[in-house]
């Protein structure tokens, strides 16, 4: 099989890599070289995001001061104190407002998109705009809310300052697994966390208000000591619904 830039696609290696992949919660002190970090946060910028608005910034933090002060806002975890680097995933809907006006200036500067593709991507960013901009004002909160109590298929509406937030954060991790599998296929290990204060680590890196996050990565080559359970999960026919 063959993709569209007649690359080999080698099952092989995406499931060497998946499987390589755990949660490892205690790192060695080996460094990552920095080429390494760039190639996965360039990999990861290719995740696929809702409109192409990408509404998030990864957040690379070597610097070992202020690394160790976001691990310890990481609850201290050793997964956080122990690792090489930190990639905290910020996301907000107001990223995704700038990725529509600079989209809409790439679409309209653009010689190789016809007529049609410049349409469908104004009516596109038009329609994005419309909800990233009214939508997302907390006006619309409450009303979320209660469609959320009596349809609760509702609650993922993307408005509301909460629904857009979520929105933004959902999106964001497509880009954090993207990293998190390239690591694995370089032989570096990771831990996402949920595990930490989110209004101390918005302070430690000066993020705007309004920005969420919704993991931190904790990245580094396994201590020889760390421990790695059996792996467990639902069995296959319980996840998967066939129609
Ligand atoms: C959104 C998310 C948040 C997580 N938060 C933490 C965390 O704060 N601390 C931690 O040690 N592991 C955390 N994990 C790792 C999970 O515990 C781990 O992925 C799960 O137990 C399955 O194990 P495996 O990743 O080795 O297959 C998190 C995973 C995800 C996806």
């Amino acid at each position: 099989m063959h993709n569209e830039h007649d690359l080999p696609l080698p099952w092989g290696a995406f499931r060497a890599a998946n499987r390589f992949r755990r949660a490892v919660r205690q790192f060695n002190s080996t460094p990552i070289p920095e080429d390494e970090i760039r190639d996965l946060l360039e990999e990861a910028t290719l995740a696929p995001s809702s409109g192409n608005l990408q509404p998030y910034e990864l957040h690379w933090v070597r610097e070992p001061a202020l690394k160790a002060s976001i691990a310890q806002a990481c609850n201290g975890q050793k997964a956080a104190t122990s690792a090489a680097d930190l990639i905290v995933v910020v996301a907000s809907p107001e990223i995704a407002k700038q990725t529509a006006k600079a989209q809409l200036a790439y679409v309209e500067a653009s010689t190789k998109l016809g007529v049609d593709a410049k349409a469908y991507y104004r009516k596109q960013m038009g329609m994005f705009q419309r909800i990233l901009g009214l939508g997302s004002s907390a006006f619309w909160s409450p009303l979320v809310f209660l469609a959320g109590l009596i349809r609760p298929s509702l609650s993922l509406l993307p408005i509301g300052h909460i629904g857009s937030r979520h929105w933004a954060a959902r999106n964001a991790v497509f880009a954090a697994h993207t990293l998190i599998l390239g690591a694995a296929a370089k032989g570096i290990y990771s831990c996402p966390m949920e595990g930490f204060s989110a209004p101390k680590v918005a302070k430690l890196l000066g993020l705007p208000r309004g920005s969420v996050i919704p993991l931190v990565i904790a990245l580094g080559y396994r201590a020889d000591d760390a421990r790695i359970e059996e792996r467990w999960r639902r069995p296959l026919t319980d996840i998967v619904v066939r129609h």
